[in-house]
Protein backbone atom coordinates (compact mmCIF):
# COMPACT_ATOMS: atom_id res chain seq x y z
CA UNK A 1 0.00 0.00 0.00
CA UNK A 2 1.71 3.45 -0.70
CA UNK A 3 1.29 5.79 1.92
CA UNK A 4 0.20 9.24 1.08
CA UNK A 5 3.61 10.45 3.43
CA UNK A 6 6.32 8.31 1.08
CA UNK A 7 9.41 10.61 1.04
CA UNK A 8 7.96 14.18 2.55
CA UNK A 9 9.92 15.45 5.47
CA UNK A 10 8.55 14.34 8.65
CA UNK A 11 5.88 17.09 10.61
CA UNK A 12 6.31 15.38 14.17
CA UNK A 13 8.96 13.58 16.27
CA UNK A 14 7.84 9.89 15.47
CA UNK A 15 6.92 7.49 18.18
CA UNK A 16 6.26 4.20 18.93
CA UNK A 17 2.44 4.69 19.26
CA UNK A 18 2.95 6.27 15.84
CA UNK A 19 4.87 2.90 14.10
CA UNK A 20 2.10 0.60 15.73
CA UNK A 21 -0.71 3.23 14.49
CA UNK A 22 1.45 2.41 11.04
CA UNK A 23 1.11 -1.35 11.33
CA UNK A 24 -2.98 -1.51 12.15
CA UNK A 25 -3.27 0.83 9.29
CA UNK A 26 -0.74 -1.44 7.15
CA UNK A 27 1.13 1.49 6.51
CA UNK A 28 4.65 0.48 5.85
CA UNK A 29 7.26 2.61 7.02
CA UNK A 30 11.14 2.55 6.87
CA UNK A 31 14.70 2.53 8.97
CA UNK A 32 18.38 2.77 7.83
CA UNK A 33 20.96 1.59 9.52
CA UNK A 34 23.43 4.41 9.77
CA UNK A 35 26.11 5.76 12.32
CA UNK A 36 26.84 9.83 11.50
CA UNK A 37 25.26 12.82 11.78
CA UNK A 38 25.61 14.02 7.68
CA UNK A 39 23.96 10.76 6.50
CA UNK A 40 21.55 11.04 9.42
CA UNK A 41 20.65 14.23 8.33
CA UNK A 42 19.89 13.54 4.76
CA UNK A 43 18.55 10.43 5.90
CA UNK A 44 15.96 12.84 8.01
CA UNK A 45 15.21 14.94 4.60
CA UNK A 46 13.58 11.25 3.27
CA UNK A 47 10.87 11.83 6.12
CA UNK A 48 12.70 7.89 7.13
CA UNK A 49 10.80 7.34 10.29
CA UNK A 50 13.52 5.28 12.23
CA UNK A 51 17.33 4.95 11.97
CA UNK A 52 19.20 2.19 13.78
CA UNK A 53 23.02 2.84 15.13
CA UNK A 54 23.99 -1.13 14.41
CA UNK A 55 26.56 -2.36 15.92
CA UNK A 56 26.93 -3.25 12.18
CA UNK A 57 29.28 -0.61 12.43
CA UNK A 58 32.18 -2.59 13.77
CA UNK A 59 31.99 -3.73 10.25
CA UNK A 60 31.00 -0.89 7.99
CA UNK A 61 32.69 2.16 9.82
CA UNK A 62 35.82 0.06 12.30
CA UNK A 63 37.25 -2.40 9.44
CA UNK A 64 36.52 -5.16 12.25
CA UNK A 65 35.43 -8.53 10.78
CA UNK A 66 32.63 -9.11 12.75
CA UNK A 67 30.42 -7.42 15.34
CA UNK A 68 32.19 -8.72 17.88
CA UNK A 69 34.77 -6.41 18.86
CA UNK A 70 32.39 -3.62 19.19
CA UNK A 71 32.01 -2.00 22.47
CA UNK A 72 29.93 0.37 24.69
CA UNK A 73 32.28 3.30 23.77
CA UNK A 74 32.20 3.03 19.91
CA UNK A 75 28.44 2.81 20.27
CA UNK A 76 27.68 5.49 22.50
CA UNK A 77 30.27 7.52 20.08
CA UNK A 78 27.97 6.66 17.15
CA UNK A 79 24.21 7.21 18.82
CA UNK A 80 25.07 10.72 20.21
CA UNK A 81 26.56 11.42 16.52
CA UNK A 82 23.16 10.34 15.13
CA UNK A 83 21.36 11.64 17.66
CA UNK A 84 23.00 15.57 16.90
CA UNK A 85 22.24 14.90 13.03
CA UNK A 86 18.36 13.72 13.34
CA UNK A 87 15.98 15.12 15.48
CA UNK A 88 12.79 13.54 14.07
CA UNK A 89 13.22 9.64 13.70
CA UNK A 90 13.30 7.34 16.09
CA UNK A 91 16.66 6.67 16.80
CA UNK A 92 17.72 2.82 17.71
CA UNK A 93 20.36 1.84 19.59
CA UNK A 94 22.31 -1.02 19.82
CA UNK A 95 23.25 -2.57 22.60
CA UNK A 96 27.01 -4.15 21.58
CA UNK A 97 28.02 -7.92 22.62
CA UNK A 98 27.97 -9.09 25.92
CA UNK A 99 26.98 -5.13 27.21
CA UNK A 100 23.60 -7.50 27.76
CA UNK A 101 24.72 -10.71 29.32
CA UNK A 102 22.71 -10.32 32.85
CA UNK A 103 19.73 -8.41 33.34
CA UNK A 104 21.67 -6.05 35.66
CA UNK A 105 23.93 -5.47 33.06
CA UNK A 106 21.82 -4.73 30.27
CA UNK A 107 19.90 -1.76 32.92
CA UNK A 108 22.91 -0.28 33.33
CA UNK A 109 24.50 -0.56 29.43
CA UNK A 110 20.86 0.49 28.30
CA UNK A 111 20.42 3.51 30.25
CA UNK A 112 23.50 4.59 28.85
CA UNK A 113 22.80 4.28 25.03
CA UNK A 114 19.78 6.11 26.06
CA UNK A 115 21.36 9.03 27.64
CA UNK A 116 23.21 9.08 24.68
CA UNK A 117 20.26 9.60 22.39
CA UNK A 118 18.65 6.30 21.72
CA UNK A 119 14.79 6.40 22.44
CA UNK A 120 14.79 2.53 21.63
CA UNK A 121 17.32 -0.31 22.56
CA UNK A 122 18.31 -2.94 20.58
CA UNK A 123 18.61 -6.77 21.81
CA UNK A 124 19.97 -9.89 19.73
CA UNK A 125 18.65 -13.10 21.27
CA UNK A 126 15.63 -15.42 22.18
CA UNK A 127 13.31 -16.48 25.16
CA UNK A 128 16.29 -15.96 27.63
CA UNK A 129 15.85 -12.19 27.06
CA UNK A 130 12.39 -12.07 27.79
CA UNK A 131 13.58 -11.22 31.73
CA UNK A 132 16.10 -8.71 30.24
CA UNK A 133 13.31 -7.13 28.18
CA UNK A 134 10.61 -6.80 31.02
CA UNK A 135 12.89 -5.34 33.86
CA UNK A 136 14.02 -2.72 30.95
CA UNK A 137 10.60 -1.90 29.09
CA UNK A 138 9.23 -2.04 33.18
CA UNK A 139 12.00 0.95 33.77
CA UNK A 140 10.95 2.91 30.96
CA UNK A 141 13.50 1.63 28.05
CA UNK A 142 11.95 0.59 25.40
CA UNK A 143 13.33 -2.64 23.35
CA UNK A 144 14.17 -3.63 19.66
CA UNK A 145 14.16 -7.43 20.09
CA UNK A 146 16.41 -9.00 17.37
CA UNK A 147 15.76 -12.31 15.68
CA UNK A 148 16.77 -14.93 13.05
CA UNK A 149 20.12 -14.24 11.93
CA UNK A 150 21.54 -12.69 15.03
CA UNK A 151 25.48 -11.24 13.99
CA UNK A 152 26.65 -11.53 17.74
CA UNK A 153 26.19 -15.30 17.54
CA UNK A 154 28.02 -15.99 14.28
CA UNK A 155 30.65 -18.24 15.79
CA UNK A 156 27.93 -20.54 17.31
CA UNK A 157 25.53 -20.27 14.04
CA UNK A 158 28.69 -21.00 11.95
CA UNK A 159 28.18 -17.93 9.86
CA UNK A 160 25.90 -15.64 7.86
CA UNK A 161 23.36 -17.93 7.13
CA UNK A 162 19.64 -17.65 6.27
CA UNK A 163 17.41 -18.79 9.92
CA UNK A 164 14.01 -21.20 10.58
CA UNK A 165 14.01 -22.95 7.14
CA UNK A 166 13.16 -26.11 8.86
CA UNK A 167 9.77 -26.59 10.32
CA UNK A 168 11.77 -27.20 14.03
CA UNK A 169 13.86 -23.77 13.97
CA UNK A 170 10.59 -22.28 12.35
CA UNK A 171 8.72 -23.05 15.24
CA UNK A 172 11.28 -21.97 17.50
CA UNK A 173 11.43 -18.72 16.26
CA UNK A 174 7.75 -18.25 16.55
CA UNK A 175 7.89 -19.04 19.95
CA UNK A 176 10.66 -16.67 20.84
CA UNK A 177 9.03 -13.99 18.82
CA UNK A 178 5.84 -14.19 21.00
CA UNK A 179 7.80 -14.76 24.13
CA UNK A 180 10.00 -11.41 23.84
CA UNK A 181 6.68 -9.27 22.55
CA UNK A 182 4.78 -10.82 25.70
CA UNK A 183 7.76 -9.66 28.22
CA UNK A 184 7.11 -5.86 26.72
CA UNK A 185 9.37 -5.55 23.49
CA UNK A 186 8.55 -2.69 21.64
CA UNK A 187 9.54 -4.11 17.58
CA UNK A 188 11.16 -7.18 16.33
CA UNK A 189 13.69 -6.99 13.90
CA UNK A 190 13.67 -10.30 12.09
CA UNK A 191 17.19 -10.79 9.43
CA UNK A 192 17.54 -13.29 7.17
CA UNK A 193 14.63 -15.67 7.34
CA UNK A 194 12.26 -17.26 4.75
CA UNK A 195 9.02 -14.81 3.88
CA UNK A 196 6.72 -17.10 4.68
CA UNK A 197 8.17 -17.27 8.40
CA UNK A 198 8.54 -13.68 8.98
CA UNK A 199 4.75 -13.09 7.24
CA UNK A 200 3.37 -15.50 9.99
CA UNK A 201 5.20 -14.07 13.02
CA UNK A 202 3.94 -10.05 11.29
CA UNK A 203 0.41 -11.25 11.71
CA UNK A 204 0.78 -13.01 14.95
CA UNK A 205 2.13 -9.71 16.70
CA UNK A 206 0.75 -6.53 17.38
CA UNK A 207 4.20 -4.96 17.69
CA UNK A 208 5.24 -3.81 14.41
CA UNK A 209 8.19 -6.30 12.74
CA UNK A 210 11.41 -4.79 11.27
CA UNK A 211 12.46 -7.23 8.36
CA UNK A 212 16.08 -7.35 6.25
CA UNK A 213 16.16 -10.41 3.80
CA UNK A 214 12.91 -11.24 5.61
CA UNK A 215 10.75 -10.52 2.20
CA UNK A 216 7.95 -8.16 2.07
CA UNK A 217 5.83 -8.64 4.36
CA UNK A 218 6.89 -7.10 7.35
CA UNK A 219 5.61 -3.74 8.86
CA UNK A 220 9.10 -1.71 8.08
CA UNK A 221 12.26 -2.49 6.48
CA UNK A 222 15.93 -1.84 7.64
CA UNK A 223 18.73 -1.54 5.24
CA UNK A 224 22.44 -0.47 6.26
CA UNK A 225 23.51 2.71 4.39
CA UNK A 226 26.82 1.27 2.86
CA UNK A 227 24.76 -1.22 1.55
CA UNK A 228 22.34 1.32 -0.23
CA UNK A 229 25.03 3.48 -1.15
CA UNK A 230 27.26 0.65 -2.68
CA UNK A 231 30.28 0.68 -0.40
CA UNK A 232 30.09 -2.80 0.60
CA UNK A 233 32.48 -4.87 -1.54
CA UNK A 234 30.36 -8.03 -1.44
CA UNK A 235 26.73 -6.63 -0.21
CA UNK A 236 24.08 -9.58 0.99
CA UNK A 237 22.29 -11.03 -1.81
CA UNK A 238 19.11 -9.45 -0.09
CA UNK A 239 20.27 -5.78 -0.11
CA UNK A 240 20.09 -3.40 -2.89
CA UNK A 241 22.03 -0.38 -4.10
CA UNK A 242 19.72 2.35 -4.71
CA UNK A 243 22.76 5.20 -6.05
CA UNK A 244 23.23 3.44 -9.15
CA UNK A 245 19.78 4.83 -10.31
CA UNK A 246 20.08 7.82 -8.32
CA UNK A 247 21.70 11.23 -8.94
CA UNK A 248 23.31 11.53 -5.70
CA UNK A 249 22.99 10.30 -2.08
CA UNK A 250 19.91 12.49 -1.17
CA UNK A 251 18.54 10.98 -4.00
CA UNK A 252 19.81 7.34 -3.10
CA UNK A 253 18.14 7.14 0.14
CA UNK A 254 15.20 9.14 -1.12
CA UNK A 255 14.79 6.00 -3.56
CA UNK A 256 14.92 3.67 -0.76
CA UNK A 257 12.55 5.14 1.43
CA UNK A 258 10.11 5.24 -1.19
CA UNK A 259 10.01 2.27 -2.71
CA UNK A 260 9.58 0.82 1.07
CA UNK A 261 6.97 2.72 1.89
CA UNK A 262 5.21 1.69 -1.43
CA UNK A 263 6.15 -1.93 -1.22
CA UNK A 264 8.01 -1.59 -3.92
CA UNK A 265 11.39 -2.79 -2.10
CA UNK A 266 12.10 -5.69 -1.42
CA UNK A 267 10.86 -8.15 -4.15
CA UNK A 268 11.35 -11.64 -4.65
CA UNK A 269 15.01 -11.08 -6.04
CA UNK A 270 15.67 -9.56 -2.35
CA UNK A 271 13.95 -12.07 -0.70
CA UNK A 272 14.53 -15.76 0.87
O1 LIG B 1 23.68 -3.75 13.29
C1 LIG B 1 22.83 -3.57 12.40
O2 LIG B 1 22.96 -2.70 11.51
C2 LIG B 1 21.65 -4.41 12.43
C3 LIG B 1 20.76 -4.42 11.23
C4 LIG B 1 21.43 -5.12 10.13
C5 LIG B 1 19.42 -4.97 11.53
O3 LIG B 1 21.41 -5.06 13.41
Amino acid sequence: MTSPDACQALTHPITLPFLRKLKAQRQKFSCVALYDAPLARLAEATGVETLLVGDSLGMTVLGFDSTLPVTMEHMLYHVEAVARGAKKPLILGDMPFMSYATPEQALHNAARIMQAGAHVVKLEGGTWLAPTVRLLTERGIPVCAHLGLTPQSVNKIGGYKVQGRDAESAKRLQEDAVALAAAGADLLVLECVPQALAQQITQALAIPTIGIGAGPDTDAQVLVVNDILGLTPKPPSFSKNFLIDAPDIPGALAAYVTAVKSGAFPDARHSF
